[in-house]
């Protein structure tokens, strides 16, 4: 599937890190292999210094290009992952530390990719977190009148 965000029965998700969130990307990566859900990490593969543009792209490129349906991409506040993210075409990331807000980012914002802090939320809450958006799905109507318009943005750039 192209980068328009899917539901927890059909996903294929690219997962991937900075030294900030490797500890959080592991634990989630074991929970949803747990689960039966296919991920590929892209990275990184050690906690060690590098910089979270470069695994955000590798993830962002993976949903462009098909291979994946959606992605998550952990740093030490999720707020370098999704800005770095949300400047790739057909990406919609959001950073959420919460339950509520995980839902409904996929109910009205089709999020395709979810990012976390690992600095910020603990891995019950990161679990509970991926779960909500996974299981969530997209309530199209109004909400898809708005992503229109700000996905129309992508191509003015
Ligand atoms: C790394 O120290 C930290 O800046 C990074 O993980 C992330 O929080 C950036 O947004």
């Amino acid at each position: 599937m192209s980068a328009h965000g899917s539901n927890a029965k059909t996903i294929s998700l690219a997962i991937a890190s900075d030294h900030g969130g490797f500890i959080l990307k592991r634990t989630l990566s074991t929970y949803l292999e747990a689960k039966g859900i296919s991920i590929s990490d892209f990275g990184v593969s050690e906690p060690v210094r590098c910089d979270y543009p470069d695994y955000a792209h590798k993830v962002c490129q993976a949903i462009q290009q098909g291979h994946v349906t959606a992605g998550i991409l952990v740093c030490g506040t999720g707020v370098g992952m999704s800005m770095t993210a949300n400047k790739h075409q057909g990406i919609r990331a959001a950073v959420v530390s919460d339950v509520f807000s995980a839902r409904a980012t996929k109910q009205h914002n089709n999020a395709n990719v979810l990012c976390l802090g690992e600095r910020v939320v603990g891995a019950g809450l990161a679990q509970a977190i991926v779960d909500a958006w996974l299981e969530s799905e997209f309530e199209g109507g109004r909400h898809q009148t708005r992503i229109d318009k700000l996905m129309s943005w992508d191509l003015e750039s």
